[in-house]
């Protein structure tokens, strides 16, 4: 099976560390994220990733030049212009020959981890002759995701996406992974921005030809800061994983953090629930308490980080700075 994943969004909610790279390819312990999707996808039986492209696209092709990646092989489709979910698919699908074969492929969207069982979601695609199928996940808090309501056999009643906390009809929403029939390639408008969640879906549930499979493996949109931090921390925790490379003063104290190759954490520095990028540097007395840095950046000594404060790459935070819930540099500066 082939899929296209969704790689071309600015990640603006994980500025500063998306200035100046794709949210795919930031770190989750220490790999790339993307390599993670196409690791997941590789395992679901999938041969060949379409990589939907946008921003900063030579991240990518730099990355993996022999044109692959975590053992799948890789296409590049490179928008001209941000086209949106539906665009971007449609772009990407019609670049290789996707929307003229006969049968399905899958999209993704490139910030979910997860262990989706992709075989039940394509079974019940052929199952119920649908056009698309969608899979869905419990979360607390559906309202930063599209909302979807089911019937009794899989049918779509509807897809809200993003509704408020209040109105939303279910706590199943949106996992970001789509069998779609080539058909649906038809259906989005050419040169426009088209949404998946906006347009291409409604469309599909008012001709009750979107089918959703629940399922509650473990999953995570990796795309704002306290989910990409807590992506890491979990699997750090459930897989025993332990950083390499790193230089940590025997009295200072790293508990749940994950410190990634080259990081150096000085004397009587703290570094907890954290998240640290390569080469970075904590001196002396710093407190490093829930919170992201990027690479190659200086935390002074005594500087203190705490309540989800993000660092962008190569900052240097003076001795004694105190950030709560601050990004350095400030991104809507
Ligand atoms: N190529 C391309 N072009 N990719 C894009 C574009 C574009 O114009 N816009 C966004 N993307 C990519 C992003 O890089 C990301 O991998 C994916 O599409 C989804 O965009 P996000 O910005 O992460 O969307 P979201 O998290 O707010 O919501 C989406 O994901 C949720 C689940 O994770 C929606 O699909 C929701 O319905 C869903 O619940
Ligand atoms: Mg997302």
């Amino acid at each position: 099976m082939r899929a296209v994943v969704l790689v071309g969004g600015f990640g603006t909610r994980l500025r500063p560390l998306t200035l100046h790279r794709p949210k795919q390819m930031l770190p989750v312990l220490d790999r790339p994220m993307i390599e993670w999707v196409a690791g997941w996808l590789g395992a679901n039986g999938v041969d060949e990733v379409v990589l939907s492209l946008g921003y900063r696209p030579e991240a990518f092709t730099e990355a993996y030049p022999d044109g692959r990646c975590a053992g799948v092989r890789l296409r590049y489709a490179v928008e001209p212009e941000p086209l949106d979910t539906a665009g971007a698919i449609r772009f990407a699908a019609r670049a290789v020959g996707l929307d003229r074969a006969d049968e399905p492929f899958l999209v993704v969207n490139g910030d979910v981890i997860t262990d989706l069982a992709i075989g039940e979601l394509v079974a019940l695609h052929r199952a119920r002759g649908a056009e698309a199928t969608i899979a869905l996940t419990p979360v607390e808090d559906p309202s930063r995701y599209g909302v979807v309501p089911i019937g009794p056999d899989g049918r779509v009643e509807a897809f809200i996406e993003k509704p408020d906390r209040a109105s939303a009809p279910s706590n199943w929403i949106n996992a970001g992974t789509y069998v779609l029939n080539p058909s649906v390639v038809a259906r989005i408008a050419d040169g426009r921005r088209v949404s998946i969640e906006r347009e291409t879906f409604p469309a599909l549930v008012a001709d009750g030809a979107l089918y959703a499979l629940q399922s509650d493996a473990a999953w995570v949109d990796a795309g704002t800061p306290a989910t990409y931090l807590s992506v890491q921390l979990d699997l750090a925790r459930r897989t025993g994983w332990q950083p390499v490379g790193v230089a940590v003063d025997p009295s200072a104290t790293v508990e749940e953090a994950v410190l990634a190759e080259g990081v150096s954490v000085g004397a009587g520095a703290v570094v907890r629930g954290s998240v640290v990028g390569r080469a970075t540097v904590i001196e002396a007395g710093a407190v490093v308490q829930d919170s992201i840095v990027g690479q190659r950046a200086v935390v002074g000594a005594g500087a203190v980080l705490e309540a989800l404060s993000v660092v962008g790459d190569d900052v240097v935070i003076e001795p004694g700075r105190r950030l709560h819930a601050e990004l350095v540099p400030d991104p809507s500066a």
